[in-house]
């Protein structure tokens, strides 16, 4: 098998006293998935998902993205020597995640619309010859892939935490986080999936979406896991992204910020783990405001 890898996975993780003291937790850790090559945990999913379907014949990556999966299959495509197309929803994309595609030759179509819009112009692209369609929500192997933090997370706790919050999108991280713990740890923490109450036009831009193609699995994962879902208004992630800066100097992007504005509102106990998902420096607008 030719593996099609960046060096993805193996982040940091990291205890976050400072944060933990502001959110009141007492022991606070944060899986800081912004350390990845591409800025994002969707690289995890994305070498799987690459190196598949490499293994296919396929000459082609398709994709519908809020950014983080454009910048990731551009780049695994590239590193593949295949294309990637890659549909986003006009003018809802953070500018630097769009750079990251052109830089690696990612081909971008804007579509008028909305996340869904573009997901449904992507599955069609997707099933033309030389093809194949790398959303979580239509590939396994992006899952697969992302299932991989929880068994990381749990060998560098040495076991598996009460709580995991994580911001919630289209689901598909939630999802492979749940199964991660199941499959790969056996024990599955507390879930709290944390969506921002502006679903559509949030701060948050890598979580505008409005139907969350996995949300049947994210509820009932939720309820197995004795957690709950989680919404949070636009100023909570502002003020918890400045916090999770200043406090403990972790630069990530204003979604992956959801996940701690959700502290204040989950029943935890003991050990938590935020899942921060991708990097500040895609999507630094907001800093100033
Ligand atoms: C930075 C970031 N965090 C969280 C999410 C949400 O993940 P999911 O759509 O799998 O729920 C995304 C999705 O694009 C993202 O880019």
């Amino acid at each position: 098998m030719n593996e099609i890898t960046l060096g993805e996975g193996s982040t940091p993780l990291l205890r976050a006293p400072r944060l933990g003291e502001r959110y009141g937790v007492e022991e606070l850790w944060l899986k800081w998935e912004g350390a990845n090559p591409t800025g994002s945990f969707k690289d995890r999913g994305m070498a799987v998902a690459t190196t598949r379907a490499v293994e296919r014949g396929v000459t082609r990556l398709v994709c519908a993205s809020t950014g983080n999966t454009a910048a990731s299959s551009a780049a695994y495509a590239a590193r593949a020597g295949i294309e990637a197309v890659i549909v986003v929803p006009a003018g809802a994309i953070a500018a630097s995640k769009l750079v990251q595609v052109r830089a690696v030759g990612g081909t971008i179509v804007e579509v008028e619309g909305s996340f869904s819009d573009a997901f449904a112009h992507a599955e069609a692209l997707a099933s033309e010859p030389g093809s194949t369609f790398v959303n979580s929500g239509g590939s396994e192997d992006r899952i697969e892939g992302q299932m991989t933090v929880a068994a990381e997370i749990a060998e560098q706790l040495g076991g598996a935490p009460d709580a995991v919050t994580l911001p919630y999108g289209g689901g598909g991280n939630t999802r492979a986080v749940a199964r991660g713990f199941e499959e790969l740890v056996s024990s599955l923490p507390a879930l709290y999936p944390v969506e921002a109450a502006r679903r559509p036009d949030t701060v948050a831009s890598a979580i505008r979406i409005t139907e969350p193609v996995h949300e049947r699995w994210v509820h009932e994962a939720v309820e197995r896991s004795g957690g709950s879902l989680i919404t949070v208004t636009d100023e909570e992630i502002l003020d918890a992204w400045k916090n999770l800066r200043a406090l403990e100097g972790v630069f990530s992007e204003p979604a992956s910020a959801a996940g701690i504005a959700g502290l204040a509102h989950a029943e935890h106990e003991g050990l938590v783990v935020c899942i921060v998902t991708g990097h500040g420096l895609k999507d630094p607008a907001a800093v100033g405001a």
